[in-house]
């Protein structure tokens, strides 16, 4: 067994995108692409030497592949004991977790999220820190900097590994420790919520479909919900995890869990759905014939904080991605907590979570967590909502209304526009970017804009500066039309909408989404001139 150092040259295109790098199975296969990021990982960070190092991903097409290789190459770097998801498998609140209770120097998390698997299919792979969350913008620009000047990497000559059976493995001088997946992260949310009050839901005949979505949170979901609550088997929907997700797109939302909302708005309806992505951080939840908008969710959770004992009488405050809607923001000023807007990106939470400035967090993007972990965290919301549900014993759509009575109601839609011509996509951008100075003022439609700009974040706590992070237009009345292209995408660029308007009148707040912010809608598409430029009618996704 030795150590080998094979010269390869740089790839110019691994820089991480809003979350790691992304790119279709194909480009990972490539010789050295791989080997080039990790390698980069090792030659830009420190720790592993001493500390252990998680490594897991969402078990898609290529996560066995890619942890031999990882182990091999950590082995050459000098790591000294690497902490393993049985089978290759974490879900990503699960590595944070477990890169937090090891003290561990951070992990390394494969996995594309809620994009399609498959060999023709995407991939991705992530570093976080030992915060146990998605590394900082100038940790992922050394990494991506690294990649640029790279001309070795260091590989052990040394056979696979069984990843399947738990115990201690050598790989070289590298201790390689395979654990249950599900254990440590099962635990952790039994000490954040009541489970002895879920429990009783459940026995009092409460129903609830879990849509796992052929995806991680499957043996999660089942360990958690039927085991250690008591829903009744079958509760835990498609909950094996498969290397392609059963051909489907494991994101959470009307479209993608078509069936599952289909289910709850349906004759024979349960009380509550749920849904989560490929790597498990994301969520989407639904009352019977209801469905919770991302950013709604969030601010009921902040309103009802108190009802899970994780929580009680311990919130610092909350922040919100800038697309998402300032529905939190109201729950904020009435309770008197914190609030911050931070750029898209769940990274720029850490800081504030670290520094005890927040204790929530939420994207639009069906994202929502706490200071328990780093990353956001599906079944974690989940499990939120189950605790207020056992405690106020009111239907999900009631809660909800009754949250609106008190706040008001963000109505709230995204329109995405998929695949198109990045030259066209960035061109759009530009021109909304050059026309923020004549803007404010203007009247449009029965609208009137308030401020226009290209959103730039000063971090509070380290005074970081992110630029360019989103044109942000806002009216008179509070509402607002966001652009801004996805980071995450790997094919040309999609194009992201985002618009909202604030209604502070019950008697109006039943409106249907799309036709309460119709007005806006159609403003935001001759704003941009969106069919002009792209080509496109229509978009691809709606949420
Ligand atoms: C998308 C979401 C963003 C989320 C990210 C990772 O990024 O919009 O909120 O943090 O996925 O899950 P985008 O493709 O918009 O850059
Ligand atoms: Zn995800």
């Amino acid at each position: 067994m030795s150590v080998e150092t094979i010269a390869s040259q740089p790839f110019q295109d691994q820089k991480p995108g809003t979350s790691g790098l992304r790119k279709k199975v194909k480009v990972f296969e490539k010789p050295h692409y791989l080997e080039n990021f990790v390698q980069s990982i090792f030659d830009t960070q420190d720790g592993y030497q001493n500390a252990p190092l998680v490594v897991g991903g969402d078990g898609r097409y290529y996560n066995r592949q890619a942890i031999q290789k990882i182990l091999r190459i950590a082995a050459a770097n000098g790591c000294g004991r690497v902490l393993l998801g049985q089978g290759g498998i974490f879900s990503t609140p699960a590595v944070s977790h477990m890169i937090r209770k090891h003290n561990a120097c951070g992990g390394i998390i494969l996995s594309a999220s809620h994009n399609p698997g498959g060999p023709d299919e995407d991939f991705g792979i992530k570093f976080n820190t030992p915060n146990g969350g998605p590394a900082a913008e100038k940790v992922t620009e050394a990494i991506y900097t690294a990649t640029l000047h790279i001309n070795r990497y260091r590989v052990l000559d040394t056979p696979d590994i069984d990843l399947d059976q738990i115990g201690t493995t050598q790989v070289g001088d590298m201790q390689v420790e395979i654990v249950d997946s599900v254990r440590d992260y099962a635990d952790l949310m039994e000490q954040l919520f009541d489970f002895e009050r879920i429990r009783a839901l459940f026995q009092s005949g409460f129903r609830m479909r879990f849509d796992a979505m052929h995806a991680v949170t499957g043996p999660y979901a089942r360990e958690i919900l039927e085991q250690r609550l008591g829903a009744p088997a079958g509760t835990v929907v498609n909950g094996v995890p498969l290397e392609d997700f059963g051909h489907g797109h494991p994101d959470p939302n009307l479209v993608y869990a078509k069936e599952l909302a289909d289910h709850l708005f349906g004759p024979d309806a349960p009380d509550f759905g749920a849904a989560s992505d490929g790597d498990g951080d994301r969520n989407m939840v639904l009352g019977r014939h209801f469905f919770v908008t991302p950013s709604d969710s969030l601010a009921v959770i902040l309103a009802n904080a108190d009802l899970a004992p994780g929580y009680r009488s311990r919130v610092t405050g909350v922040a919100r991605s800038m697309p998402t809607s300032q529905a939190a923001d109201r729950v904020a000023a009435k309770l008197g907590l914190n609030c911050y807007e931070t750029p898209t990106g769940w990274k720029f939470f850490g800081n504030l979570l670290d520094a005890g400035k927040i204790t929530l967090c939420g994207e639009e993007s069906f994202g929502t967590g706490s200071d328990h972990v780093r990353e956001k965290d599906g079944l974690w919301a989940v499990l939120f909502w189950l605790n207020i549900l056992a405690e106020r014993r009111q239907s999900v759509a009631e809660i909800v209304r009754e949250h609106w009575r008190s706040y008001g109601r963000n109505y709230y839609t995204r329109h995405d526009y998929e695949a198109v011509d990045s030259t066209a996509a960035n061109g759009l951008i530009d021109a909304l970017r050059a026309a923020c100075a004549t803007l404010p003022g203007q009247p449009l439609g029965s609208y009137t804009v308030d401020y226009a700009d290209d959103f730039r974040y000063l971090d509070p706590i380290d005074d970081s500066v992110s630029e360019k992070q989103g044109i942000r237009i806002g009216f008179k009345d509070g509402s607002r039309i966001v652009y801004r292209l996805s980071g995450t995408g790997t094919e040309g660029a999609t194009l992201r909408i985002y618009i909202e308007a604030y209604e502070a009148d019950p008697a109006k707040h039943d409106l249907d989404t799309q036709q309460a912010l119709a007005e806006l809608i159609g403003i935001a598409d001759s704003l941009a001139g969106i069919r002009k430029r792209t080509g496109r009618n229509e978009p691809t996704v709606i949420t």
